[in-house]
Order: C-alpha cells, then structure tokens, then sequence
C-alpha cells in the first residue's frame, strides 16, 4: 500500500459543509464541519435552496481551515475526493464543483465518493479497523445493513423500504414538539422516560429479514398522541420518546447481530448519525459482548456528515484505482452499488 498520500475531503450532501485533510485513509490531520443547523432548525427540517446557498457562502472558507489546521497547502494534497451522491442535488454541486475545480487547478486526481460508502469509511478513521464486517448504517437519508468484504466491496443484506431511521427520529421529535434535528433531543429527553410505558409496533422481525420500515412506528406514536390529546391526557413527552427510541434500538441492534450470524461474521460496526444514539452504542456493546462479537463505534463526530469520512472512502477508491472524471455530476439518488 502507498504510504503518505494526502486527500482532501469534501462533504456538502446536505446541511454540513465539512472539509478535512487526512492521510493514508485513517489519520485525520484536520477536520472542520460548518453546520447549517441553526438556519435550518426554524424550518423544522432542512430547505434544499437554503442550504445550497450556504454552501456556496462556507464552502471557501471551510476548506481554507482545513489546510490551515493540518498545516498542510494545497501543493501538499495528493489526492481531492468529493461526495457527489446521494443528496440534495444543489447541494451536492457545491463541493463537487469545489472539489473538481480544486483538482483541476492542482493538477492532481479527483475521486468522487458514494456518501454512503463515506459513512461506512468512517470506521477507518484514527482507528485499526479493518474489513471484513457488518455495518449498519442508519442516517436521516439511509439505513442500510451491509455486509464490508474489503474495501470499496459491498453486499447490500438489507435496507428501509420507506423512512430512514433518523428520518424517523426526526419525524416524531417533531410530533413531540422537540425541534429538529430529533435525534439527539430524543437520544436526551429518553433518560428520563420510561421506555416500556408504550409498545409500539415492529416491522419485519421474521428470521433472516434485515430490511427495516419505520413509517408503520412514526404512524402509531402519532396516532397514540392524537388519542390521548383528544382525551385530554397530559403528554408524557420523555415517556413517549423512551419507548420509540428503544423500539429502533431494539429493531437495529437484533438485525445487526442477526445479519452477522448469517454471514458468520464476527466483527461488526455502526455508521451515521444515528449511530451518535446512546442506546444503541450501549445496547450494541452488551449483545456483542454476549456474542463474543468484536464491536467498532467510529467517534461521534465522524458518525454525523463529516469532510474526513469522504476523504478516507476517496484514499481507498484512488489506492485502488479509481479516478473520476471532471464530467462526473452529482447523482442525487445514487446507490451503494
Ligand atoms: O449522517 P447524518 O449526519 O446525515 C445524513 O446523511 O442523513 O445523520 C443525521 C441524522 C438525523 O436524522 C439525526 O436526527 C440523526 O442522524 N441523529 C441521531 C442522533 N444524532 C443524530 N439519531 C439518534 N440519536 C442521536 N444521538
Ligand atoms: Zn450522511
């Protein structure tokens, strides 16, 4: 393998512009993550135009930092990677139009980077971690279960065939009047709400299944509420929220551990923002622990969208070939394969 070769990492799928220099695909020299969070939270979700044009607005400036920070110059990058799908397309040109126009001017590779193999990516970064494992993969826009032969090789075991799960958590944070984004507001508000005051429905829990729907959940806590609001019962929102958040947790963590059974597979791993989710973390240590399982939590900050993540998939996508062409455009609907 090829050593000291630098990338820049580009990331604007959504609502974090985010650039980060790292080397040889695991040490990260600097990672800077402007979020739009705050422009988008008055919204209750995040506005396509809106974040565009922030993008635009940061996207110099974040990546100025993120040279400065790992004390590196543009002379010293080997390699830009940019994430060019799946996302919100106006989005996703920002930092792919950034990234190819950077790469140009150096005169160095440009590899655009499948978001989705970004957050899986994530495993590598300051860590040992190596294919193969399962990874479980659950953000606002995925929740996917694959099975990492190496590298860059994927088999798809199952994905949500409606929201994903993140959607999901913010979805009804909002039902619950907690703002966005609901992930963390319900990962927090949960400590002190008791988790088995409501037993909501599970979909697909049929041996060997590893697809997840969590719009049939979203309709059912709605629906919980509506009633009990009708019939003038005070809301326990922490109760509400302990017992939907432990209702994914317990749907995530079984198909996690069932799906690296079936494979007989002994290392497994989470990825995107909703691997950030305490329960989950704490839940998947112990059923991993039972199992004799080796279990990988990236850090927090590499789990939610991150410049570094894109930078590590790129490394591994360049060191085994592949370049893109200045003509590639951003493929708002792309898959993992
Ligand atoms: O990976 P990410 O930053 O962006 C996408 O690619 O979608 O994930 C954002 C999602 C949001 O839906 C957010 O509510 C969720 O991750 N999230 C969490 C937590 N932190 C972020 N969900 C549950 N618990 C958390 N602590
Ligand atoms: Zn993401």
């Amino acid at each position: 393998m090829r050593e000291n070769t630098i990338v820049l990492g580009i990331e604007t799928s959504c609502d974090e512009t985010s650039a980060s220099v790292v080397k040889d695909g695991k040490i990260v020299m600097s990672n800077v993550i402007y979020s739009q969070i705050n422009i988008h939270k008055e919204f209750g979700g995040v506005v396509p135009e809106i974040a565009s044009r922030n993008h635009i607005e940061a996207i110099g400036n974040v990546v100025k930092e993120a040279l400065f920070k790992a004390d590196v110059t543009l002379d010293d990058i080997d390699v830009v990677a940019a994430t060019y799908g799946p996302g919100l397309v106006g989005a996703l040109l920002v930092g792919l139009s950034y990234g190819k126009a950077l790469a140009y001017g150096k005169a160095v590779p440009f590899v655009g980077v499948n978001h989705i193999e970004g957050h899986i990516s994530a495993n590598y970064l300051d860590s040992d971690f190596e294919p193969p494992f399962i990874c479980l993969i659950a953000s606002g826009g995925h929740s996917h279960i694959v099975f990492v032969k190496d590298y860059g090789q994927y088999e798809v075991l199952g994905r949500t065939m409606d929201d994903a799960a993140g959607e999901a958590f913010d979805k009804v944070a909002r039902a619950l009047g907690l703002g966005y984004p609901g992930g963390p507001k319900i990962d927090e508000i949960s400590k002190s709400g008791d988790p088995y005051r409501y037993n909501f429905p599970k979909s697909f829990m049929e041996k060997d299944n590893f697809d997840f729907s969590f719009s049939g959940l979203k309709t059912a806590v709605i629906n919980q509420l509506h009633k009990e609001r009708q019939n003038g019962i005070e809301i326990n929102v922490a109760d509400y929220a302990a017992s939907f958040q432990m209702n994914v947790v317990d749907v995530l963590s079984s198909k996690l551990i069932e799906a690296a059974k079936f494979k007989n597979i002994k290392k497994i791993s989470i990825a995107g923002g909703v691997a950030s989710n305490s329960l989950l973390r704490e839940r998947l240590k112990k059923l991993a622990d039972e199992e004799g399982f080796v279990i990988h939590f990236p850090k927090q900050v590499y789990c939610t969208d991150n410049g570094a993540m894109i930078a590590s998939a790129g490394y591994f996508d360049f060191i085994r070939g592949k370049v893109s062409g200045l003509d590639l455009n951003a493929v708002p609907y792309l898959k993992l394969f």
